[in-house]
C-alpha cells in the first residue's frame, strides 16, 4: 500500500494537548514534522514528572533517533530556536543534529516583532490579542514577496537584506508614530536583541537545512513513517477560522501540502484532537464561553493559563456545532479527546449541539460569528463524578462519561482513537 503522511491537528481555538500526544504517538512513527505556523505555539508534554514546553521543535524531539522537520510553511525565528535548543541541550538532546530545517521556512526578523506590536497598539481596543511573537508582519512579508527565508542566510549580501527590510520596517513603525526607542524584545532594547538574534542566525547555519517537499516524499518512497503537527487550532486558520481573530497560517489538514510540500493524496490519517470543553486565549468570539463560577472552576482544573505567554485562557463548554464544521474542514479520520480529567468533579457537564440565530437553527457554520447574534443550544449530561483510571480501555471508564463520549463519537460522526485523562505520557487511554 502506498505510504502516506499522517496529520495531528487541534480541532478547537489551540492548546487541545496537541504537544502531550504527538509526544505520545511519536513512538510509532519515523519523522515528526511541523507544517505552519511559529513560537506562537506552545506545546506542553509531561513525561516522568518533568514539563517542557516546546514553541518551534516538534514534539517528537523526546523520542531518540527519530527525524524532526521544521517545515517550508513555519515562520522561524532563529533566537527562539537558540533558546530552545540550549534548553534540550541541558537535557542531552542534540537538536543540531536530530532537526532538519526547511531552507524555504520564512525568517522572522526582530523588526517584525516589532511590527506586532506596532499593529497591535494601533488597533486599540480591536487588538487580535497576538502573541506578539512577530507572526502576522511575517507571514505577511511572506505573501506579498519581500520576506528572508532560512536558506537566504548562506548568500553573501545577506546582512544587506536584512538591513533593507529592516529599514523598511522602521519607516513602518515611524510612520504609526511608534516608540521605537523605548522597544524591548526579550526584556532586551532592540539593539541587543539585535546583536543576539544575528548571533543565533550562525547557530542555524550550523543545521541541516533541507529542501522540505523532496526530502520527506523521499521519506515516504523509502517506507518511513511521517507525522505532521499541527500547531494552533481550526478556529483559528486564517481563510476558516473566525477571522480577523486568527493567526495568520492554515492551521488545517490543507496546510500540510502546502506547508511541507506533499500532494492531497499523499494524506493519509486525520488525527483531529478536541478538549471534553473549550478553551481559548486572546481575542475574538467563543459562542459556548461562561463567564461565571462554572468557567472559573474549568480554569482552575484544567489550569488554563497559556503555555507561551501565561494569560488566563477563556473557558467554557465544549461546542458540537463548531467541531462539526471543523471535521468536516479538515477530513478527521480519528478523534482525539483531552483533558477529560477535568471534567471528573463536575454535578453536570453540557455541550453544544447547534447555534441558533434569530430564533432559527443555523445550518451552516456563520461567515462572522462576532456579528451574528448566536445562541448556542446545549444538551446537558449527568456528570459522572469519579476519577477516571489512567490505563486500560473503556470498560475501565465510569458509565457517565462512556455516555458523554459515545453522544461526541456519534454527533460528530468519527471514532474516538485515545482518550487523555492526565498531562503525563503515560495517562493516555488508546483505544484503536
Ligand atoms: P497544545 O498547544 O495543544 O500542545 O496544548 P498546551 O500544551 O498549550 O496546553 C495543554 C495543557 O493541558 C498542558 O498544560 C498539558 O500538560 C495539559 N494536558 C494535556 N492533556 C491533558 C489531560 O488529558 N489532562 C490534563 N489535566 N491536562 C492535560
Ligand atoms: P498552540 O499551538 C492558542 C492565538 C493568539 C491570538 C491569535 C493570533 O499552543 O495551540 P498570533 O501570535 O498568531 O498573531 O496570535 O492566535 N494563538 C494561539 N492560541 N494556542 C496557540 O498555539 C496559539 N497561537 C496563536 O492568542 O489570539
Ligand atoms: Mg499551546
Amino acid at each position: 500500500m502506498e505510504n502516506k503522511i499522517d496529520v495531528l491537528l487541534g480541532l478547537q481555538w489551540g492548546d487541545e494537548g496537541k504537544g502531550k500526544i504527538v509526544d505520545f504517538l511519536s513512538e510509532k512513527y519515523d519523522v515528526i514534522a511541523r507544517f505552519h505556523g511559529g513560537a506562537n505555539a506552545g506545546h506542553t508534554l509531561k513525561i516522568a514528572n518533568m514539563t517542557h514546553v516546546l514553541h518551534l521543535i516538534p514534539s517528537g524531539i523526546f523520542h531518540q533517533e527519530k527525524i524532526n522537520i521544521i517545515g517550508s510553511g513555519v515562520v522561524l525565528d532563529p533566537f527562539i530556536l537558540k533558546e530552545e535548543s540550549d534548553g534540550l541541550k541541558n537535557l542531552n538532546i542534540n537538536c543540531v543534529k536530530s532537526v532538519l530545517i526547511s531552507k524555504s521556512a520564512h525568517l522572522i526578523l526582530p523588526s517584525h516583532r516589532m511590527l506586532d506590536a506596532v499593529y497591535e497598539q494601533s488597533k486599540g481596543s480591536a487588538k487580535i490579542g497576538s502573541t506578539m511573537k512577530g507572526i502576522g508582519p511575517t507571514y505577511t512579508d511572506k505573501v506579498s514577496r519581500n520576506g528572508l527565508r532560512v536558506g537566504d542566510i548562506l548568500s553573501d549580501n545577506f546582512i544587506d537584506a536584512y538591513n533593507a527590510l529592516k529599514e523598511q520596517h522602521l519607516r513602518i513603525a515611524g510612520m504609526y508614530g511608534f516608540d521605537v526607542k523605548s522597544f524591548a524584545i526579550e526584556k532586551m532594547p532592540f539593539e541587543e536583541y539585535e546583536k543576539e538574534w544575528l548571533q543565533s542566525i550562525e547557530f542555524l547555519k550550523t543545521f541541516q537545512l533541507i529542501d522540505c517537499s523532496s526530502t520527506i516524499n523521499r521519506y515516504l518512497a523509502e517506507g518511513k513513517s511521517v507525522l505532521a503537527e499541527g500547531a494552533q487550532g481550526t478556529m483559528l486558520d486564517i481563510e476558516y477560522g473566525t477571522y480577523p481573530y486568527v493567526t495568520s497560517s492554515n492551521t488545517i489538514t490543507a496546510g500540510v501540502c502546502t506547508g511541507l510540500g506533499v500532494s492531497p493524496h499523499k494524506i493519509g490519517r486525520v488525527f483531529g484532537i478536541a478538549k471534553a470543553y473549550c478553551t481559548r486565549v486572546g481575542e475574538g468570539p467563543f459562542p459556548t464561553e461562561l463567564s461565571d463560577e462554572v468557567g472559573e472552576k474549568l480554569r482552575l482544573k484544567g489550569m488554563e493559563f497559556g503555555a507561551t505567554t501565561g494569560r488566563p485562557r477563556r473557558c467554557g463548554w465544549i461546542d458540537l456545532a463548531q467541531l462539526k464544521y471543523a471535521v468536516m474542514i479538515n477530513g478527521v479520520t480519528n478523534l482525539i479527546i483531552t483533558k477529560s480529567d477535568v471534567l471528573n468533579s463536575f454535578s453536570s457537564v453540557k455541550a453544544c449541539v447547534a447555534y441558533k440565530a434569530n430564533g432559527e437553527v443555523l445550518e451552516d457554520f456563520p461567515f462572522n460569528l462576532l456579528t451574528a447574534e448566536i445562541e448556542p443550544q446545549y444538551k446537558e449530561f449527568e456528570g459522572w463524578c469519579t476519577d477516571l483510571p489512567s490505563a486500560g480501555g473503556l470498560d475501565g471508564l465510569p458509565s457517565k462519561f462512556k455516555d458523554y463520549m459515545a453522544f461526541i463519537e456519534k454527533f460528530l460522526e468519527v471514532k474516538i482513537s485515545v482518550i487523555s485523562v492526565g498531562p503525563d505520557r503515560s495517562e493516555t487511554i488508546f483505544l484503536s
